[in-house]
């Protein structure tokens, strides 16, 4: 099939490149002239595990091509895809002006049926503004070619983006025609083999589902971290407590690790979004709008873990920072917990010597250089010579580090973990101050 997606960001690169690895002929179109070049040379812009590989084939294979041309963009696929970005604007609300950019670019140049796909997260109504968006374009230049206009939300996770999408747990689209569903339907059927995962709904239902997956999961999280410091202050260990109620099915063990907040461009945004839709229907969000409040305060908890155990003096104490990115797997760093917490630190005059197996380059974009900030080559370089040890992010190598090495590197055996990686009576043992999140010391 002959596909189009606008954007070539994360959810749109995915994308294309899993449908162009199904055998489909896929364009993809970018305002960004440089990114288009870096994926000419077969180059991936970002790290995702797997998908600089299939960017690289599919592009040698000719399934995969990139421009920064739109009208070429809609003169090649049935398929419309708009996975552009949409910003969060001051108040917290989606900003559309690319997504309906592109909808208008379709209306000025298509000449034939055209399925218009929403992948960007979007709030609920867009979809009619698209479609509205597409028929004005249409009437100005006298136009009559019919169209449908389709819900699709991703479901990725970063990290592990290329399974989501080539064995999805579901495939939800919203239509509000018999020809989009069976068209949608093809087009999903190399993933959608041995199992039906794809849920057909109405065009609003599809829109509001992506923003009540994510609100909830956030709101699982959110309710461990309270629970957390509930924990620590009653004598309790959240981690015993986690397990407890895991495993009651209704609850489940996914999504209920508390932490030190969590971070991407997804939770916090969308959260954000549903807030303002919430407020905009005249509906108070309250579970909502805590969700992001306590949230906002576990992204600050380290910090003042670390303030407190130096007597509120931190000048020219040097904090070794393991995991930058807002999570293993990935070089994201939006929205990052590290980020609160090395600016923190900064403000109260420490110096950072900080750790991450891919998002180093994305820190230095950000920060570029200054003297408080020291990138480390390896975990052990971090900390040598630091006054204490802070894991932030989980990544798989940090799970059993050699701790004689690390008591003997930093200056004192003093480590805060923000997810909770070790076994506080092994690092009592080992000699280490240890203080993690929602258990005793
Ligand atoms: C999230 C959703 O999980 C995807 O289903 C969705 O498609 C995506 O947003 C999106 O809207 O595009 P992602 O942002 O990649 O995916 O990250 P998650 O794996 O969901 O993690 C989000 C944050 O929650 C991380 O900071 C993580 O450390 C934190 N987290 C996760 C916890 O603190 N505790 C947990 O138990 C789980």
């Amino acid at each position: 099939m002959d596909i189009t997606i606008f954007g070539s960001g994360y959810v749109g690169l995915v994308t294309a490149t899993c449908f162009a690895d199904a055998g489909n002929d896929v364009v993809c179109v970018d305002v960004d002239a440089q990114r288009v070049e870096t994926l000419r040379r077969g180059e991936c812009p970002f790290y995702e595990p797997g998908l600089a590989e299939l960017v690289k084939i599919n592009h040698a294979e000719g399934r995969l091509r990139f421009t920064t041309d739109a009208a070429e963009g809609v003169k090649h696929g049935q398929f419309q895809f708009i996975a552009v970005g949409t910003p969060p604007g001051e108040d917290g609300s989606a900003d559309l002006k690319y997504v309906l950019q592109v909808a208008n670019t379709i209306g000025q140049h298509m000449t034939e049926h055209r399925v218009i796909i929403t992948k960007s997260t979007v709030p609920v109504g867009t979809c009619d503004k698209v479609r509205a968006q597409l028929a004005s374009a249409l009437a100005a230049r006298n136009a009559e070619i019919e169209f449908d206009v389709v819900s699709n939300p991703e479901f990725l996770k970063e990290g592990a983006a290329i399974a989501d999408f080539t064995r999805p747990d579901r495939i939800v689209i919203g239509v509000d025609s018999d020809r989009a569903e069976k068209l949608m339907r093809a087009l999903y059927e190399p993933f959608n083999h041995n199992h039906d995962r794809l849920i057909s709904m109405d065009v609003r239902s599809s829109e509001l589902t992506k923003y009540a997956a994510n609100a909830l999961l956030a709101t699982k999280i959110s309710f461990m971290n309270e629970l957390a410091n509930l924990s620590e202050k009653v004598g309790a260990d959240i981690e015993n407590v986690r397990i407890g109620i895991g495993s009651d099915p209704r609850i489940g063990y996914h999504f209920i690790y508390a932490g030190c907040g969590y971070g991407g461009s997804c939770f916090p945004k969308d959260v954000k979004a549903l807030v303002h839709t919430a407020q905009q229907a005249g509906i108070k969000p309250s579970i909502l709008s805590a969700v992001e409040e306590v949230n906002e305060r576990q992204k600050t908890v380290l910090f003042s873990r670390i303030n407190a155990h130096f007597g509120g003096n931190l000048k020219g104490k040097t904090i070794a920072v393991w995991g930058l990115s807002f999570k293993p797997k990935t070089d994201d760093i939006r929205e990052a917990t590290s980020r609160v917490l090395m600016e923190a630190l900064w403000d109260a005059g420490a110096i950072v010597k900080a750790y991450d197996p891919v998002a180093m380059h994305e820190i230095q974009k950000v920060y570029g250089d200054r003297a408080d900030l020291k990138l480390c080559d390896s975990a052990e370089q971090a900390v040598d010579g630091a006054d204490a040890l802070t894991i932030v992010t989980e990544w798989k190598q940090f799970r059993s580090p050699n701790f004689a090495r690390i008591a003997k590197l930093l200056k004192q055996p003093v480590i805060f973990d923000g997810r909770n990686l070790y076994d506080p009576e092994l690092m009592q043992r080992m000699g280490f101050t240890y203080v993690s999140i929602g258990r005793q010391p």
